[in-house]
């Protein structure tokens, strides 16, 4: 397996938890409050999964080894993705700064959070269409088969040394959870549980 292969997989976890968000978003408008556990979940989820550990990859991993192949850093394809990690965060402090107020139902906290829910769905969507469709790709072409093993490898000690081992697990756990909850499909979750990645447990 290649090494984007694992980060493209993740995107699906990712885009499964985004219909979720926004499933969260619709029954805090519908019933006039947030509910506290779910967003703190989801927020939790996007921070730690998303974040920490899918854009740790690209951003500590899988883009210094493209730019250790002559793909240049500041500008074109990654210095564009390392911006949206950036906006990103920031939707995300704006969505978790409203929790509280939003879940004792009040309004303008459900529209800040619902808003900042909303950019942060619409970033993240065509930021993972762009990383598939082009960057992935430019990655396969400029690195040999061998220099993909090595990334994959770097890969499983970000999940086991700097995340934990079982934090993948966990997350996807929750993932689930909150699928089946909110009536989001779960099939891209279980297929990224038995991806066949070394760090998971079979
Ligand atoms: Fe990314
Ligand atoms: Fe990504």
């Amino acid at each position: 397996m290649k090494a984007t292969e694992i980060l493209s997989i993740e995107h699906r976890v990712i885009e499964t938890m985004l219909t979720v968000l926004e499933r969260i978003c619709q029954d805090a408008e519908s019933n006039h409050k947030l509910n506290k556990e779910d967003a703190q979940n989801a927020v939790s989820f996007i921070r730690t999964f998303a974040d920490q550990c899918h854009h740790g990859k690209e951003e500590g991993q899988l883009f210094p080894a493209m730019e250790a192949k002559g793909i240049p850093a500041e500008h074109g394809p990654i210095g564009v993705m390392l911006n949206e990690h950036e906006q990103g965060r920031q939707f995300v402090r704006g969505m978790a700064g409203q929790i509280e107020l939003a879940a004792q139902g009040d309004s303008s906290a459900i529209r800040t959070f619902t808003e900042n829910a909303h950019g942060y769905v619409f970033l993240l969507r065509s930021h993972i269409q762009k990383e598939d469709n082009i960057l992935f790709p430019m990655a396969a072409r400029v690195m040999n088969e061998e220099e993909q093993a090595v990334l994959l490898k770097q890969f499983d000690l970000v999940e086991t040394d700097h995340m934990g081992a079982g934090t993948h697990e966990k997350f996807l756990a929750m993932a689930e959870a909150l699928a089946t909850k909110y009536g989001v499909s779960t099939e891209k979750i279980a297929a990224a549980a038995s991806c066949g990645c070394s760090h998971h447990k079979h």
